[in-house]
């Protein structure tokens, strides 16, 4: 799915104040059909706004966001979200979690079972098919999150900060293993994090984006070949983007540090 954004701004009303709040301003990029897109930016600055406008559940305010061409108007099947926070259905096992996607879809049951067997187990979650929301860790809810995600096969993911609650290991596990299935589908991908070494390991670009309001504020080319080893992150050529895309992050975090003392001021 194609991806073109033009003049993209969003605001929010301030609930206690009824002030404006400006979340995105003038965003504007294209993302070819199949490329792996990371979004990096300081906390606040929109990136989850902007999956949220892709997916169809926040309305610009100014601007236009079209995929393949077509405006967006709602969400749709074609495209999937992983939440920042996972968002499982507390009242579905595990496995019941995974299907829901596709019982919407209107495949069977027992086909839907079996699709999903296969994502559970890429994501380590075997065994606890049967298992409520409640039962699992908070790292094991982001897993089954993601695994409901993938298993529809979307011709968009939206992916917010989905490894956010892993340990390094298996964050490392994870990466190679979304990379991995990307491989094999080539589904169009945003995914946002705030770990520039992940962002590197990843993506084909980069978009940076500033401190609120956020805008572009560069979009970096990552010419790795693929499939990706993480023996990557050990080159020199890794540390030459990480120094380079520290900087740009420093720019910007300054950027919020002032914002704030702005805002403390009497
Ligand atoms: N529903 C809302 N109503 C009012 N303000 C909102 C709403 N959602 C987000 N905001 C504000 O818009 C700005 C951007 O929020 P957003 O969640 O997109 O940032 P983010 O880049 O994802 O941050 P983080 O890295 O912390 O997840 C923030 O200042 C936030 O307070
Ligand atoms: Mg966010």
């Amino acid at each position: 799915m194609k991806i073109d954004i033009t003049g993209l701004s969003v605001e929010y009303i301030m609930r206690r104040s009824g002030d404006k709040l400006i979340a995105l301003k003038e965003v504007g990029f294209s993302i070819a059909t199949g490329k792996f897109v990371c979004v990096i930016g300081p906390s606040g600055c929109g990136k989850s706004t902007l999956l949220k406008v892709l997916a169809g559940l926040q309305s610009p305010s100014a601007g236009e966001v079209l995929l393949d061409a077509a405006p967006v108007q709602g969400p749709g099947k074609n495209r999937a979200m992983v939440f920042q926070s996972a968002a499982l259905l507390p009242w579905r096992t595990v496995l019941r979690n995974v299907t829901y996607g596709l019982e919407l879809q209107g495949v069977s049951i027992q086909e839907a079972e079996k699709i999903a067997g296969d994502f559970i187990d890429m994501a380590g979650l075997s065994g606890f098919e049967e298992s409520y929301p409640r039962e699992i860790s908070g790292g094991m809810q982001q897993r089954v999150n993601l695994a409901r995600a993938l298993v529809t096969r979307p011709d968009l993911l939206l992916m917010d900060e989905p490894f956010s609650n892993l340990d390094p290991q298996l964050r490392n596990v994870m990466q190679l293993e979304v990379e991995r299935i990307w491989e094999q589908t080539r589904q169009t991908t945003l995914f946002v994090t705030h770990l520039i070494n992940e962002a590197i390991f990843l993506a084909d670009e980069i978009i940076v984006l500033t401190a609120r309001p956020g805008r572009i504020k560069e979009i970096v080319p990552i010419n790795f070949p693929r499939p990706r080893k993480l023996g990557i992150k050990k080159t020199p050529e890794f540390h030459v983007l990480e120094d380079r895309l520290s900087e740009l992050m420093d720019q910007e975090f300054h950027e919020v540090v002032y914002q704030q003392s702005q805002d403390d001021r009497p």
